[in-house]
């Protein structure tokens, strides 16, 4: 035997018995970032009988987790205690990554001030493990990112431990899907998207997630899912720009964009309704489309529509606040001085996710102007403190006292939770960005 058939042999082996140990769920799974992605994965893993362990850099989530409670509204305590009862801990020790066959790496993925890509999370959380890694594990990231970044970032801090993608370790990038408060999709039923940095690391890949998601997608390579991922939410964020700009052109026409939505979605083919809002929020349409833009500029090109939608998309709070002054006016009151209650502090509905929430940027806006706001959201009773945004501020309690005690209510974040008769019966304004109130009546104005 040559040594290369011999070192070929031995990798085959290594690929060979970690499928195995997938298939038959013997493999430990480690997540890496137990956020809105890394945590529902972490329970599901452990739902079907893998030992998972959880990674993790906030103390304070690793403590809650381990004492069997949650920490998102819509995960109860109950699934994170029986998946503790099934083995599954959170540690801040990153030396344990070693204990793992899969590592899968959910971190941020945010831009920085200058709304270029910020990888710090990506290549910390590499620097981290990279130690401690060893022959016959499978990494894979799902954090959202431009295509590239695997092969780029990942491969070669791996290989620098003198191991190689493909024979001793193997590597993955496959995109998160999940979509908060969706009743008709989990975990398991969302279809995963899963590229290999060689077809070796696909195949140990489609092991990984083929038996915790009912249909696991491969594609070509690495870039090729980064690019799906993306072509995903900027396909999101060009049509809600088109939606917003028709909410616009509607408003001055005259014309409900609501009722024009939904009748254009009778067509049974060739249209996708997406709605107008009053701005993007989220930690995936608002940034990620800005990780393709950049990558794309290394490559002479400077992509127009994406840059064009988020335009659109970012100054619809700005056209949101010009409308709630205009009603204000024609009530003979100022901006300055009037007291505003935002209904909804998360970014959509039925969620307690506020981050990149538009709430916070009409919030500012109006706070600039002279406004006093407060906030009502049954999801998120104490304004948290956000990166950019910083309101030392309790939920209001939706009352008649409390609702006709405001200038001005701004409807933006359409909660079933709350009580849209009783809101309407007692406001002397409602600025409504959400189409939730389809009769025209005097104290309520479309925005
Ligand atoms: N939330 C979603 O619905 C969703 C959907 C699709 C894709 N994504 C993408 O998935 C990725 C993660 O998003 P998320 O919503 O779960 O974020 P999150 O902020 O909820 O969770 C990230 C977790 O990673 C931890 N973390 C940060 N740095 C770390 C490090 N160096 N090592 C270990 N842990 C670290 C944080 O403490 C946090 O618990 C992002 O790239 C996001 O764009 C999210």
């Amino acid at each position: 035997m040559t040594p290369e058939s011999s070192t070929l042999n031995t990798s085959v082996a290594g690929k060979d018995a970690l499928v195995r140990k997938l298939t038959d769920r013997t493999a430990v799974i480690g997540i890496i970032g137990l956020g809105y992605v890394g945590l529902p994965l972490t329970l599901r893993y452990s739902d079907i009988g893998y030992k998972v362990v959880g990674f993790d850099i906030d103390d304070r989530k690793i403590a809650r987790l381990n004492a069997g409670e949650s920490y998102i509204e819509r995960i109860g305590a109950e699934t994170i205690q029986r998946a503790r009862g099934k083995g599954f801990e959170a540690t801040a020790d990153f030396s344990r990554c070693s204990e793992a066959d899969a590592l899968i790496i959910c971190v941020p993925t945010p831009l920085n001030k200058y709304r270029e890509p910020d990888l710090s999370f990506v290549i910390s959380t590499t620097e981290a493990i990279a130690p401690h890694l060893r022959k016959g594990q499978v990494v894979s990231l799902e954090s959202t990112t431009y295509p590239g970044t695997t092969d780029e970032e990942l491969a070669p801090r791996i290989e620098e431990r003198g191991l190689k993608i493909g024979t001793d370790v193997f590597l993955v990038f496959s995109p998160e899907r999940e979509d908060p408060s969706n009743p008709d999709y989990e975990t398991k039923t969302i279809p995963k998207v899963c590229g290999g940095s060689t077809s070796a690391c696909l195949e140990v890949g489609v092991a990984l997630y083929s038996q915790a998601i009912q249909k696991v997608v491969p594609v070509s390579s690495t870039k090729t899912a980064e690019m799906t991922k993306l072509l995903e939410n900027i396909h999101r964020s060009v049509n809600i720009g088109l939606a917003n700009e028709m909410k616009i052109i509607c408003d001055k026409m005259g014309i409900d964009v609501y009722e024009v939505i939904r009748a254009a979605a009778t067509k049974p083919f060739g249209f996708v309704p997406y709605y107008p809002g009053p701005g993007l929020g989220g930690h995936c349409i608002p940034i990620d489309p800005f990780y393709l833009t950049w990558k794309a500029r290394e490559y002479g090109v400077h992509p127009r529509f994406i840059e064009l939608a988020g335009e659109v998309n970012s100054s619809m709070p700005k056209w949101v606040v010009e409308k709630l002054a205009d009603a204000l006016n024609e009530r003979a009151k100022a901006v300055r001085g009037s007291r505003v209650l935002l209904l909804g502090l998360a970014y959509k509905k039925n969620v307690d996710d506020p981050r990149e929430s538009p709430t916070f940027e009409l919030m500012e806006i109006l706070r600039e102007k002279g406004a006093l706001v407060e906030y009502s959201d049954p999801h998120i009773p104490v304004c948290p403190r956000m990166r950019k945004h910083d309101f030392d501020l309790k939920s209001v309690e939706i009352t008649p006292e409390n609702i006709a005690g405001f200038d001005c209510v701004l409807l933006s974040t359409n909660h079933d939770a709350f009580d849209y008769d009783l809101i309407a019966k007692h406001a002397k304004l409602i600025i409504d960005t959400r189409g939730v109130y389809t009769r025209p009546a005097p104290n309520v104005v479309r925005a």
